[in-house]
């Protein structure tokens, strides 16, 4: 091997070597728009993290640090600017836009999937209820991928997540399909009982105080769906939660049928979010 062969092969190692260990150093990181979510290792280096970043991602204008774990109702967490001020953005997803303050409400862009996957499901001329429905990311996934909707009810208690999901309604032209409910899931939902055919409740932490409410909202004669979110352990997988489901239907005398368990996304050590997707049977 001649000189000037060894030298570059060992520039080569070295430059591998040193991307290996920023690759180390990179925490995993959520882009929402122009804006970054990271979690910040104990000791790491978070404005050495935000420089590889935003190297990477020259369109980010804003990296948070993650300063504590989602909490309350609204199921936001504390952040940290790292860089830049600006928490507002633009995000896109599947062709929709969503519009949020990524500091006052929830969004994960990690859940577009999950949207998806429910979107294929809802059929022609359904009314579709969503619960805890945030900045309205189900609705406008579901009302861009099935026009032939009937229409979708989301509610939310977050008066900023309620503000987006007005915005995210109009900008993507979607206000002939969608109304957005400001308010309480216990409160509002009444008023839907009898009138749905799928009730989407994408509150893994508290939606089981919601069954009740779910299987309320469906037809009575035709009957219809609920997607069901939890967290569950994998030592026990989807125990917990059909359990809950059928404790729900015969507090309020329904029969239910389980269609489909599945994990969804981890969530901490050997914990997942799940989702169950049942049938509360009609009286047909
Ligand atoms: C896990 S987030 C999901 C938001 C959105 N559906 C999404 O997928 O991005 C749950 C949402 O439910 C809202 N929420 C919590 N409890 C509620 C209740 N009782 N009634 C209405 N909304 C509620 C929170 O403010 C939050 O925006």
């Amino acid at each position: 091997m001649t000189h000037v062969k060894r030298m570059t092969q060992q520039k080569g190692e070295k430059e591998q070597k040193g991307q290996k260990r920023q690759k180390d150093r990179m925490p995993a990181f959520d882009i929402i728009g122009e804006v970054v979510v990271v979690e910040v290792p104990d000791g790491g280096n978070e404005k050495e993290i935000a420089k590889l970043i935003m190297k990477k991602h020259p369109r980010i204008r804003t990296v948070l640090g993650k300063a504590g774990k989602r909490e309350g109702e609204y199921r936001t967490r504390k952040l940290k600017k790292i860089y830049g001020r600006e928490t507002v953005t633009e995000h896109r997803e599947h062709g929709c836009r969503f519009r949020l303050d990524v500091e006052k409400v929830y969004y994960s862009p990690r859940e577009a999937t999950e949207r998806q996957r429910i979107s294929e499901m809802v059929k022609k001329g359904e009314s579709v209820m969503v619960f805890f429905s945030g900045i309205g990311c189900f609705p406008v996934v579901i009302a861009k991928k099935k026009p032939e909707v009937g229409i979708i009810y989301g509610i939310e208690a977050n008066p900023d997540g309620h503000e987006s999901a007005l915005e995210n309604v109009r900008i993507n032209k979607l206000g002939h399909l969608i109304i957005p409910i400001h308010g309480n899931v216990k409160e509002k939902a009444r008023k839907y009982f009898g009138k749905c055919d799928r009730v989407v409740m994408p509150l893994p932490k508290e939606g089981y105080r919601y069954l009740p409410e779910a299987i309320r909202c469906v037809r009575k004669k035709t009957g219809g769906m609920v997607h069901f979110y939890f967290y569950e352990h994998e030592n026990d997988l989807f125990k917990e939660s059909v359990k809950l489901v059928k404790d729900a239907a015969r507090r309020t005398n329904k029969r239910v049928r389980i269609l489909n368990k599945r994990k969804v996304l981890p969530y901490g050590p050997g914990v997942w979010k799940i989702c169950i997707d049942f049938r509360v049977c009609g009286s047909e």
